[in-house]
């Protein structure tokens, strides 16, 4: 706080402020805004009262809040001219399929107006869930197996990519159930994942392995994604978790913003890993990335 102070003594300023993030020895974070006002009688400073307002919620809430702004106001735009489409295809498909006298002309048409009207569709699902997202439906809990969970997530990428070894491990003796959303929390998982496979497909990583560490305590359940990729950049250390960031040419930059809602719902918190992974090596690891979630134990 002390650059606050002295701005508020440099500038002769009655009032400085800033947000400062402190991070707790947990590491989890929260935000305080701190006043400093400076008492003057002429010119000289009688000394200054500080205030600190622990802000957390308050601006968690307004990102939210933001976020879901801008979120229902995209799917909203995608969605308008959608059905334009899809009925100017549908109508061109009835109007001109039975005027084709070659056989092959007619298939092309078909095929191809089928596609369009399929793919609009498609998209018109993708948007009304994501809209039904953004309106941010609060998480229906209940007694949630996330092992099992993680466990599903693995096998499903398993059979897809044989290459990559994912394993599954739960690092503590203890294992309860959480009371959670499980689809939400499926959701979340899955997009951690999918992040891992998408950063070691694209690096060619060799020996890719990407691995799932649990850690139950009495206190909560951290949930450790590993891959052995090639690992995030400082800068984006700092804002992947952000909305619309993204170094993927098809991506959206929402997956790992869509996590940290889910997570944050469950009134836990979504982090990376800030040292390096050698920590992690008796599992095979010494560099990639490793998003660390931290779920409550609310049961006690
Ligand atoms: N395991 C990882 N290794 C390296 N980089 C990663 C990893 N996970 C995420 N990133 C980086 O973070 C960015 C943001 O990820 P996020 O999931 O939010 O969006 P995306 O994957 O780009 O798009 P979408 O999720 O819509 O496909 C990615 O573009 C990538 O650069
Ligand atoms: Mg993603």
């Amino acid at each position: 706080i002390a650059p606050i102070i002295d701005q508020a003594f440099e500038h002769k300023n009655l009032l400085a402020q800033d947000n400062i993030i402190w991070e707790r020895k947990d590491g989890r974070k929260r935000t305080f805004l701190i006043r400093v006002a400076i008492s003057l009688i002429g010119d000289d400073s009688m000394g200054a009262v500080i205030t600190f307002d622990d802000i957390t919620e308050l601006e968690s809430a307004q990102r939210k809040a933001a976020w879901g702004d801008v979120a229902r106001r995209i799917a909203h735009e995608i969605k308008n001219p959608l059905t334009p489409i899809q009925l100017a295809t549908e109508r061109l498909k009835r109007k001109y399929e039975q005027k084709f006298e070659d056989k092959e002309d007619r298939e092309i048409f078909q095929g191809c107006t089928e596609t369009i009207i399929r793919h609009v569709s498609d998209i018109q699902n993708m948007v009304n869930e994501f809209s039904t997202f953004a309106r941010m439906p609060s998480a229906k809990m209940s007694e949630t197996d996330v092992e099992k969970i993680c466990r599903e997530v693995i096998v499903f990428y398993r059979q897809t990519y044989p290459d990559i070894k994912f394993s599954l491990e739960n690092t503590s003796k203890a294992k309860y159930k959480l009371r959670a959303d499980e689809n939400l929390l499926h959701q979340a998982i899955t997009n951690v994942v999918k992040n891992a496979i998408e950063a070691i497909q694209e690096a060619n990583t060799e020996k890719p392995q990407i691995a799932i560490l649990l850690q139950y305590s009495k206190k909560e359940l951290v949930i450790k994604v590993l891959d052995n990729g090639p690992g995030l950049k400082p800068d984006m250390k700092e804002k992947v978790l952000e909305p619309y960031i993204t170094t993927k040419e098809k991506g959206s930059g929402l997956g790992l913003a869509i996590v940290k809602r889910i997570i944050e719902e469950h009134k836990g918190s979504l982090d990376i890993e800030k040292s390096s992974l050698k920590k992690y090596q008796k599992f095979g690891f010494d560099k990639g990335v490793a998003f660390i979630i931290h779920l409550p134990n609310d049961s006690i």
